[in-house]
């Protein structure tokens, strides 16, 4: 097996020891993989990466010891476990769907990590995947976690806020950016929400616009 070692490796943890990766050969393998997606997934995660990116810049102790290469991969293949969902769950109304739907729907946390593990992502990004839709106090999902990682508050706030701003099956208008964030709020990290509340107007523009971030 031929490996690449052109940029420093992350490590198993994130914070310890572990099996050297390469975090641009794994995005590459995670934009190859959701660019065969037809439902947008691949805008989507870039769409996170980047507003995680910007409040990395913005405030970087919000990465409270995590490396921002490896939040940013988070962001990236957050929601890889959805290109295996069937097409109707991108289709249909939520009220369509059954209570099996929405279990393996809530499930997709622990795929994305999953898959997000076998193309080489460490045990650290794939802990913060699997708690991109838990939220503070215990009202999110699929663990329903009362003090998740703060850093996966981060990103499920960025994920929150940009999927506001896409169509849905169940809510074909796109939300305002007032709207976005009362949504990203919800999640509880207030330090990235109020960051997002102030986003510049270029990038608020183009998100809004569902354009390049
Ligand atoms: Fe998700
Ligand atoms: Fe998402």
């Amino acid at each position: 097996m031929v490996r690449f070692f052109l940029l420093e490796p992350l490590n198993g943890s994130g914070r310890k020891g572990g099996i050297p990766m390469q975090p641009l050969l794994i995005a590459a393998q995670a934009a190859e993989l959701l660019s065969g997606s037809p439902q947008g997934l691949l805008v989507h995660s870039r769409r996170v990466a980047s507003l995680v990116a910007y409040i990395l810049e913005t405030a970087p102790n919000l990465a409270n010891g995590y490396r921002q290469d490896e939040i940013i991969l988070a962001a990236l293949l957050h929601d890889l476990g959805k290109l295996h969902w069937p097409e109707e769950f991108f289709s249909k109304p939520r009220y369509l769907l059954s209570n099996s739907d929405f279990f393996l729907m809530e499930s997709h946390p622990f795929s994305s990590a999953n898959l997000a593990r076998q193309i080489g992502a460490p045990e650290s990004v794939a802990t913060l995947i699997e708690q991109h839709h838990e939220k503070k106090g215990g009202g999110g999902y699929p663990r329903k976690l009362i003090n998740p990682d703060p850093v996966a508050l981060l990103i499920g706030t960025c994920d929150a806020y940009a999927a506001c701003l896409e169509p849905r099956p169940y809510r074909p208008e796109t939300l305002t950016h007032a709207q976005a964030l009362k949504e990203a709020r919800k999640v509880g990290c207030l330090t990235s929400a109020a960051i997002l509340e102030v986003l510049p107007d270029r990038i608020l523009t183009n998100s809004l616009k569902l354009g390049r971030l």
